[in-house]
């Protein structure tokens, strides 16, 4: 490539829309706000791999390295432009955090302003910060994620805002490039795909990448869609919504998911699952992923992981890996990094004791 084509790639953010514009609602006159999303590691697991044994392949698709931190910049890059492009007068979105995030920062980009309406209390650290820093309003409710969403949407309707949550089809079009980038890599679709299930538009957009490319016969497969949910945050497993939602993974603390019709067809076109991962599990996972394979995410994207081990090692599981054929494929989102969401694992470092500065002192807390 020449330098001049190289600079003005460059000079539009080198992207999700960059890489896969012809699969994407975007014109030559779209202008592209775009922080260099996508291209995400898809990561070999070797220890996991070998505790599900058998030949079985386990990849982590860490999103947790994208832009702003979580998956939400492939459908933010997408969704801004767009707004951008219909002359907008402010985005707006409902959020658990990463989206808020993610739209602050797109949002700055484009010079567009942008107002987040947010669970008072809910929202991790990190993502509080990444709103506030990138000059979004943040407005905090007494209510959680699906009264803010409730708000938002009525808001998108009355007012010139454009809402920026995964019920905009835009988002959904830019996150299916994360379904691409995995098909290209494996030059095939994995036999498992495992993701967390919040509002539910990460699973959807990940369906529709894959169907989009089978349909170009880029893969000749679909992988299973497996899906996890905290147990209380669970509306999709039980089939019903859950009035008040809990979970220390905060990001899918939704208990009345605007994609859980698409979500549901995702699972049983595909022949997935949906399951339940309860909060300890969850820690557990986070923690192990972050010892045994070096990737630090936030607890919500450690579900995947979670329901993974509990696909291998529990009875009770909906979807058993057991019976799976040998050397399949499996990918697992992590969906954000871990450093968002530190306030659990600081205080046990907060628990760490000084030790006077002698060479025997440090070396006797080494413990060698
Ligand atoms: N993982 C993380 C880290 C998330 O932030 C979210 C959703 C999910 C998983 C679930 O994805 O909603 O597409 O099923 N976060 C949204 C937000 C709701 O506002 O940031 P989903």
């Amino acid at each position: 490539m020449s330098m001049n084509a190289t600079i003005s790639r460059l000079k539009q953010g080198g992207g999700v829309i960059d890489r896969y514009r012809e699969f994407l609602p975007v014109s030559d006159s779209t202008p592209i706000v775009s922080l260099g999303e996508g291209n995400t590691p898809l990561v070999y697991l070797a220890k996991l791999s070998a505790r599900v044994g058998r030949g079985c392949e386990v990849f982590v698709k860490n999103e947790g390295v994208n832009p702003t931190g979580s998956f939400k910049d492939r459908g933010m890059t997408v969704a801004v432009s767009k707004a951008l492009e219909r002359k907008a007068r402010a985005l707006i979105c409902a959020s658990t955090g990463n989206t808020s995030a993610s739209a602050a920062a797109y949002a700055a980009r484009a010079g567009m302003p942008c107002a987040v309406i947010l669970p008072a209390g809910k929202i991790a650290s990190g993502k509080l910060l990444q709103a506030f820093v990138h000059g979004a309003k943040i407005i905090a409710i007494d209510g959680n994620f699906d009264d803010a969403l409730r708000i938002v949407r009525e808001l998108g309707e009355r007012d010139d805002f454009v809402i920026v949550n995964s019920i905009n089809p835009d988002r959904i079009a830019g996150q299916k490039t994360a379904a691409f980038e995995i098909v290209d890599l494996l030059n095939e679709a994995p036999d498992f795909h495992l993701l967390p299930l919040g509002n539910a538009g990460n699973m959807t957009a990940y369906w529709a990448g894959y169907r989009e490319y089978r349909g170009r016969e880029r893969s000749t497969k679909l992988p299973a869609m497996i899906g996890f949910q905290a147990v209380g945050a669970a509306p999709i497993y039980h089939n019903k919504v859950v009035e008040k939602p809990e979970t220390i993974a905060s990001a899918i603390r939704i208990g009345n998911p605007a994609n859980w019709k698409q979500a549901t067809a995702a699972i049983s076109e595909s022949i997935g699952a949906v399951d339940v991962v309860s909060d300890e599990e969850i820690l557990d996972a986070q923690i192990w992923l972050a010892q045994n394979e070096g990737v630090f995410v936030e607890p919500a994207s450690a579900a995947s992981i979670a329901g993974l081990f509990k696909c291998c090692d529990s009875k009770s599981a909906a979807y058993s890996f057991q019976e799976i054929p040998d050397a399949s494929r499996i990918v697992c989102t992590v969906t954000g990094h871990g450093l968002k969401d530190p306030d659990v694992i600081l205080r046990r470092v907060e628990e760490l004791k000084p030790v006077t500065a002698k060479i025997d002192n440090v070396r006797r807390a080494i413990g060698s």
